[in-house]
């Protein structure tokens, strides 16, 4: 029986991975931190159904900081799979927590790589590891594939640029079965709301159903390899049903700037955009002159990555691996995601303030504003 455990279990991959081999046969163990609230919102829909959740999918309260939870997981669930997702993922806050980051992202691979060599699993357990494309940061050529060198510009990227030859190392040392996937920029309806991809078709969606005015961004210029994320979880097994274990990138070999990105945002919701100003004055406005997208600094970084660009070629030929969905379905699928997710949002509104004005406590409404890096 093929047992897999997915730390990162309740992020946007972890859930799609989850879903994937759940459908392919698998006993699925995923470990989830403890927070105040409840953070399984992505897997609401395996846990409330009675024939998986408890059956086929279980989760553990588990932190990649804690090597006793390690230990304790591997010994008790066995796993033939192991995929390392967890992460501090977002590159700005890592500027912001870099100790906590390098524990977590970089230190934390370590853990796992240890507990499974010391519970005796190397024959065992297969490990993949969520290596990135921020290992590249400034690009040292163009399009970057696994020999490209690397030259990470954050916190993030330094931590995830250990974990990466720690995989490496205990490949070489001790014979583990691991493997690193070099994934570029991976999205969809599910994507955390304060990446950028995600934070504008939620804006697009909300100011086209008149939720909000305007979204304030950072760097327009920056430009991405962006990939629809289930093909790249598909990928993500993939590498791990190869006899050798290995190294790949996998992303789309097309590029596009964020600003781009908000283009074709706001088309799909039928609010074009047209951009006119440069560096901190530039704005988007619609079709009736309002400014609908501004920059704020506060969004720069004190680093930033330029261009990404992966050549997939490796993956291609080894795996049979090829992504289909092109940067417009990309867009599509979220910002239809979104601008239904605002519908919903703004029917809500229009009944809470009915009833709030039934009781007259009027003016007591929700605020927009959120805290975000
Ligand atoms: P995500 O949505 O931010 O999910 C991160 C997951 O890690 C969440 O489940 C989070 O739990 C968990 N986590 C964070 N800190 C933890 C800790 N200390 N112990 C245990 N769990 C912890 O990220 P994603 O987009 O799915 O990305 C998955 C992985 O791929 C990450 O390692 C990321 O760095 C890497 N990656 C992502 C991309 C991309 O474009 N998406 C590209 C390359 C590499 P909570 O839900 O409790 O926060
Ligand atoms: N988040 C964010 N918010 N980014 C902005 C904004 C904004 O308001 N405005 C412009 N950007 C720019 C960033 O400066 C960056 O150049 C680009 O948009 C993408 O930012 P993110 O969506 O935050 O993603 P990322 O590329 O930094 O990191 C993601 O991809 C990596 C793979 O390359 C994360 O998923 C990482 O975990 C992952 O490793």
């Amino acid at each position: 029986m093929k047992i897999a455990l997915i730390t990162g279990i309740t992020g946007q991959d972890g859930s799609y991975l989850c879903e994937q081999l759940l459908a392919k046969g698998y006993v699925v163990h995923g470990m989830i931190r403890r927070a105040s609230n409840f953070n399984t919102q992505r897997l609401d829909h395996l846990v409330s159904d009675p024939e998986v959740y408890n059956q086929r999918l279980f989760l553990h309260h588990g932190d990649l900081t804690d090597s006793s939870n390690l230990n304790r997981l591997l010994e008790r669930i066995g796993p033939t799979e192991i995929y390392n997702l967890a992460a501090q993922s977002h590159v700005k806050v890592s500027f912001e927590v870099p100790e906590y980051t390098a524990e977590v992202d970089g230190v934390g691979t370590l853990r796992f790589l240890d507990a499974i060599k010391e519970a005796g699993l190397q024959k065992r357990a297969r490990f993949y590891q969520a290596s990135t494309s921020e290992l590249f940061g400034l690009v040292q050529e163009v399009p970057q594939t696994e020999k490209t060198p690397f030259y990470p510009r954050s916190p993030y990227g330094v931590a995830k640029l250990y974990a990466y030859w720690i995989v490496v190392n205990y490949r070489e040392s001790y014979g583990l079965h691991a493997s690193n996937g070099i994934l570029f920029n991976h999205e969809s309806p599910r994507r955390g709301e304060t990446f950028v991809t995600r934070k504008i078709t939620r804006a697009a969606g909300r100011i086209r159903e008149g939720l909000q005015e305007c979204v304030e961004l950072g760097n327009l210029d920056a430009q991405r390899d962006w990939g629809y994320a289930p093909e790249y979880t598909e990928m993500m097994w993939r590498i791990l049903q190869q006899e050798q274990p290995g190294d790949y990138v996998c992303a789309t070999n097309e590029m596009h700037t964020v600003r781009d990105f908000c283009q074709n945002a706001f088309t799909t919701v039928e609010m074009p955009l047209t951009f006119e100003g440069e560096g901190v004055d530039e704005v988007g406005r619609d079709a009736s002159g309002n400014i609908r997208v501004k920059v704020n600094p506060q969004y720069f970084r004190p680093s930033e990555v330029e261009l990404l660009i992966g050549n997939p070629e490796k993956a291609r030929r080894e795996l049979g691996w090829e992504p289909k969905v092109t940067f417009n379905d990309l867009v599509g699928i979220m910002a239809q995601a979104d601008w239904q997710l605002a519908r919903q949002e703004k029917a809500a509104r229009a009944l809470q303030q009915a009833v709030l004005q039934s009781l007259n406590l009027a003016g007591m409404g929700t605020t927009t504003k959120m805290f975000e890096p």
